[in-house]
């Protein structure tokens, strides 16, 4: 059945001295998420925002707060995160073995959060085996993350296809969510593959128009969506 995609606009590329109204305004202009992008310099060069700004965002939008920490420790800082008010907490899988996903995973959810694991561009989706049939969702990272306004890395969609067949081989549908040079051009290669959640730095809030690019983004994915569905039934 179709589902059009969300689109969770990252406060990474947003005016921090007006942060509150460029929230509100991918809040009217329909966002399905807030993307808050926290590095902590160590896992990532870049070192972004955290806990506080969290608590801000809470206060201030009803929009769903999606935390992606790319920290190195997130065993020991996600449960700030939980307290601060994130509605889902993305993990990196390349800081933790299974036992520290799963530990992660049960984390999130004993605090009523959606729990997420990301890969970066070269990270397979096999680590992903021991907690698949758990998570709410996979994120699949479309650029090296630590810096917004990259170019989308070619063939990434691949392993948003991967990740949907490795899901549907056990019978879980995890949201997949894509997150790295996402714009109205690269947009439909995830969806088509079976994004359902796509991350827009640049994109959006670089735009002219935010609300209008959002609009353009969600468009594009939701076409190409539509006409992947359509050729699968055809086959
Ligand atoms: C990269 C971050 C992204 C990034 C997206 O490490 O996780 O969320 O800010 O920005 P764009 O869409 O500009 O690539
Ligand atoms: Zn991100």
């Amino acid at each position: 059945m179709f589902e059009p995609v969300k689109i969770a606009p990252s406060i990474l590329s947003a005016d921090f001295m007006n942060l509150g109204r460029d929230v509100a305004l991918i809040e009217e202009a329909g966002a399905g998420y807030v993307h808050v992008d926290v590095m902590d310099g160590h896992f990532v060069p870049n070192l972004t925002m955290g806990v506080p700004v969290v608590k801000q965002l809470k206060k201030t939008t009803s929009l769903p707060l999606d935390v992606h920490l790319m920290i190195s420790n997130p065993l020991e800082q996600l449960p700030w995160f939980l307290d601060a008010g994130a509605d889902s907490v993305t993990v990196h899988a390349e800081v933790l073995d299974a036992d520290g996903l799963a530990r992660a995973v049960a984390c999130i959810h004993a605090a009523g959060a959606k729990a997420a694991v990301s890969l970066k561009p070269r990270t397979p989706a096999g680590v992903l085996a021991p907690v698949i049939a758990d998570v709410d969702m996979v994120l699949v990272m479309s650029v090296e993350p630590g810096f917004s306004g990259q170019s989308y890395i070619e063939g990434s969609e691949d392993k948003v296809a991967r990740v949907v067949a490795m899901a549907a081989s056990v019978g879980a549908s995890p949201l997949v969510q894509v997150d790295g040079g996402i714009g109205a051009a690269t947009a439909p290669f995830v969806a088509a593959a079976g994004a359902d959640v796509l991350v827009c730095g640049n994109a959006v809030f670089a735009a002219d128009d935010p609300a209008r690019a959002l609009a353009e983004v969600a468009a594009a994915a939701d076409e190409a969506r539509l006409a992947a569905l359509a050729a699968q039934k055809e086959a």
